[in-house]
């Protein structure tokens, strides 16, 4: 199994340590050994936004040189897909979506077959509307895709540190990464 996470967060923070918890809940399994994971850190890529252009509807890929292709071939590769993001203006990460925009050019190999994983981080009380638009999105995009939704979860954490002393929180995303 291949499970493919991407951190929308550019800092180490609440994001990163969502993301270690899951690991850690990977590693704990039986077959561990026989599943790879692979963590695309949003921040620091090349990523040039969509132009919709449309060229990459003949070469499925994006014409402009950047990091699109590589990751676009992780995706397709991957059994598991985790998204992984702080809130930002009730939204995802800048860099977590120039990366989403780029599946527009492989989305009919993307189809079908795959799970997915989301986790959702805010500042905001849990019954703020943030964490309800995001995960609609991803189930948008997870029906589109037709991809099962493994998990969804939403955290209310602010500070770097604030999710690592949240044990139970952490013992949640330990057991989304052994269930997989
Ligand atoms: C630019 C920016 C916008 C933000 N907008 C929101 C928001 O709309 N709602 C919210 O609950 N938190 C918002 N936050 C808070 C972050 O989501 C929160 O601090 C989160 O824990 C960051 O995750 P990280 O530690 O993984 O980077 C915002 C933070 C930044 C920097």
């Amino acid at each position: 199994m291949k499970v493919l996470i991407f951190n929308g967060s550019p800092r180490k923070g609440n994001t990163l340590t969502a993301i270690k918890a899951i690991e850690n809940g990977i590693e704990s399994r039986a077959d561990a050994a026989d599943i790879e994971v692979k963590v695309i850190e949003t921040e620091g890529k090349n990523i040039i936004p969509c132009r919709a252009c449309n060229a990459c509807g003949s070469m499925s890929r994006c014409i402009f040189a950047d990091d699109s292709p590589e990751i676009n071939e992780a995706v397709e590769a991957a059994d598991v897909l985790i998204f992984a993001t702080p809130v930002y203006w009730w939204g995802v990460t800048a860099q977590l979506k120039l990366v989403i925009d780029k599946f527009y050019a492989r989305a009919a190999k993307f189809k079908g077959g795959k799970k997915i994983g989301t986790v959702v981080i805010g500042e905001a009380e849990l019954d703020d509307a943030e964490y309800d638009i995001i995960q609609k999105q991803f189930a948008c995009i997870a029906d589109y895709l037709e991809w099962e939704v493994a998990f969804a979860k939403s955290i209310s954490a602010n500070k770097p540190k604030d999710l690592a002393a949240d044990e139970e929180t952490l013992t949640e995303l330990e057991a989304f990464g052994a269930q997989l």
